[in-house]
This record gives C-alpha cells, sequence and structure tokens, in this order.
C-alpha cells in the first residue's frame, strides 16, 4: 500500500490572545490519498480555512502550530515548509477570487507568472500558450482576445474560472478549493461546479473542498471529514455519512441541509442546532459538542474515543462505545 498524498496527526493550532491562548484546531487528523477528492465540512467558525490555510504556510505569524506528523508526498513536516509547496505542489482556489488577482495585470500575465516557479526555464511565450490552453480548457472562449484583459473586465463566474486555470497550471499534487463558489450565484456556481467536476475527473490532482454544506462536496467529493470547534468528529464516504451520520453534529447538519422546515426525528429542538460553538480561550475538557447535543449524557465530560467503524471511516462519540 503506497503512504497517502498527505498525512497529518494531531495538528494543534493556538493564537495567543489577551485572555489566554485561542485553541483553534484541537488534534486534528487527516489523510488524503493520491489523487482522492475529499470535503471538509463544518459550520461557520470551526477552523476549515484554518486548517486549509496552515497547509500553505499561510497562517499569520503568531499563529502557534504544531502537529506529531504533517507528511506530504515523502517529506515530513511539511508545516514548517509549505510556503515553498505553495504554488508548485500544492494551489489553492479561494471563495473571492479578486484577493487572488491583481487589478493592475491583465488575465493573461497572471497565467503567466503563475507559472514561474514551478518552470523557471521556460520561454514566456511558452507559458502563454499552456495559459492560453488552460484558459481555453475551463471553459473561457475567443482567449486569444481575453487573455489580454485585466480581470474587471471578466464577471465573477469567469474570473473563478481564470483562479481555477491558475491553480491547475503549476499541476499541484493537491487543490485546495476553499468555498469556491460562496461568492457566485446560483446559475454560475452550477457552471463553476461542472468545471470542478470535469477537471476532477481529468487531472490527478488530489482535491480537498472546503464547504459549510454538503451540496458542493456530494458533487464533487467522495469522502467527507465534518469538523466541529476545531476537531473532526466524523469522516467517512460521502454516501455513507449522508445516509447514516453517527455523530449527533454530523446527523443536526445534514438534517438542517436537506430539509431545514422538517423535524428531525425525535430531534427536532437540533434543527438549527441551537447553542453556540465553545469559545477557542475556553474549550471543554470533554466532547466539545456536549453543551450543545441532544444525545449528551454523562460520560460527556470526558473527551470521546474515536471510533472507527470500518473502510477509513469513524466518529468521535461516546455513543460508539459500549456503557
Ligand atoms: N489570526 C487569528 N487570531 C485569532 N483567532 C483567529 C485568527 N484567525 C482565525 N481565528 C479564529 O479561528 C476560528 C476558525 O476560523 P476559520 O476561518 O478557520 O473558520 P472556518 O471554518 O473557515 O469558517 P467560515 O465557514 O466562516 O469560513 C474562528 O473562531 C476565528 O475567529
Ligand atoms: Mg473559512
Amino acid at each position: 500500500m503506497t503512504a497517502p498524498l498527505l498525512s497529518i496527526r494531531n495538528l494543534d493550532i493556538a493564537y495567543p490572545t489577551s485572555r489566554g491562548p485561542a485553541r483553534i484546531l484541537a488534534s486534528v487528523s487527516l489523510d488524503i490519498e493520491r489523487g482522492a477528492a475529499v470535503g471538509l465540512v463544518g459550520e461557520s467558525g470551526s477552523g476549515k480555512s484554518t486548517l486549509a490555510l496552515s497547509l500553505l504556510g499561510l497562517l499569520p505569524d503568531d499563529a502557534r502550530i504544531s502537529a506529531d506528523r504533517s507528511d506530504f508526498d515523502g517529506h515530513a513536516d511539511i508545516l514548517a515548509r509549505s510556503a515553498h509547496l505553495r504554488g508548485t505542489e500544492i494551489a489553492m482556489i479561494f471563495q473571492d477570487p479578486m484577493t487572488a488577482l491583481n487589478p493592475m495585470f491583465t488575465i493573461g500575465t497572471h497565467l503567466v507568472d503563475i507559472q514561474r516557479r514551478k518552470f523557471p526555464k521556460a520561454s514566456r511565450a511558452e507559458l502563454w500558450r499552456r495559459g492560453e490552453k488552460m484558459l481555453a480548457r475551463v471553459g473561457v472562449s475567443d482567449v486569444g482576445r481575453r487573455m489580454r484583459l485585466y480581470p474587471h473586465e471578466f464577471s465573477g463566474g469567469m474570473r473563478q474560472r481564470v483562479v481555477i486555470a491558475m491553480a491547475l497550471l503549476v499541476e499541484p499534487k493537491l487543490l485546495i478549493a476553499d468555498e469556491p463558489t460562496t461568492a457566485l450565484d446560483a446559475t454560475i456556481e452550477a457552471q463553476v461546479v461542472e468545471v470542478l467536476g470535469q477537471l476532477r475527473a481529468e487531472s490527478s490532482a488530489a482535491l480537498l473542498v472546503v464547504s459549510h454544506s454538503f451540496g458542493l462536496i456530494a458533487e464533487l467529493c467522495e469522502r467527507v471529514v465534518v469538523m466541529y470547534a476545531g476537531t473532526i468528529v466524523e469522516t467517512g464516504s460521502v454516501d455513507g455519512v449522508l445516509r447514516a451520520p453517527q455523530h449527533p453534529y454530523a446527523r443536526a447538519l445534514i438534517a438542517c441541509e436537506i430539509d431545514p422546515s422538517s423535524s428531525f426525528e425525535d430531534q427536532s429542538d437540533l434543527i438549527t442546532i441551537p447553542g453556540t460553538v465553545p469559545d477557542p480561550v475556553h474549550r471543554p475538557e470533554g466532547c466539545v459538542f456536549a453543551e450543545r447535543c441532544p444525545s449528551r449524557h454523562a460520560r460527556c465530560v470526558d473527551a470521546p474515543p474515536f471510533v472507527a467503524t470500518g473502510a477509513g471511516a469513524g466518529f468521535a462519540c461516546w455513543l460508539g462505545v459500549a456503557a
């Protein structure tokens, strides 16, 4: 069996604050196999972007990062070196394409410049040709003319296609898409999802799709990781988790999404998941979801074990352990 492309064990990320350290990620372990498509889902503030940005070395300087292991493509300790892999081995598609584009430069210049680190010996003409080809591949027509336009001359959906083209041009081994369609309207969103789906079928890159909803992840990924308050509470196949979520948080998240107005079996009080994510400065010692959990009981004051349910699936809850 070959080693996973990415393998992280017990990743902790904290920020110093005047009230003490804010623990944003706590003991996160994650494997991504080569070429796999994995979704990372969880409500706002759960730490999804923090995890994604740590892989790219893009967290602020005061972030305190520690992990027992962080291997990428045969190299150890990538969290310390991830800035070197950014734009060569790991590429990112951000939520708002404008943040990735400089208004002063043409689309063509963006597509050329992004390739320079990965292909330092190639000529500008060669990189331009590759850029033009990739732009056509992500569904932009009339590329000869459009390469010479500026970002503001593109619509939001077209800009996101440019950003996807930029990410693919470096031929990354891992492509991270953080809420790639949140800034787009529904029609454009469907088009961008289609482009991502096509590229997924054609490219050998692994894909990590970050989203607060299962919808996008179900379209693009086979596996899903559910995150709550900086911990992974459940992981498994998208089909398996959607059909039979085991962790009470995953159940609530899916129930909210499938039909926000319906009652969810006997847990209708959870439909909007009342309560808030725990304060990262005062994380509970035991289960982080206990305060909001309809199934909470005495054991939840202790941190639950991760219960493996086979085929890489599992969940972190005492419900999986015989009393
Ligand atoms: N530089 C920082 N200093 C202190 N806390 C931070 C910093 N950056 C992020 N956080 C906190 O980390 C937590 C997780 O943030 P993160 O952006 O990773 O969440 P997310 O799951 O991506 O949310 P969203 O769905 O809204 O994008 C939040 O509580 C946020 O306030
Ligand atoms: Mg985010």
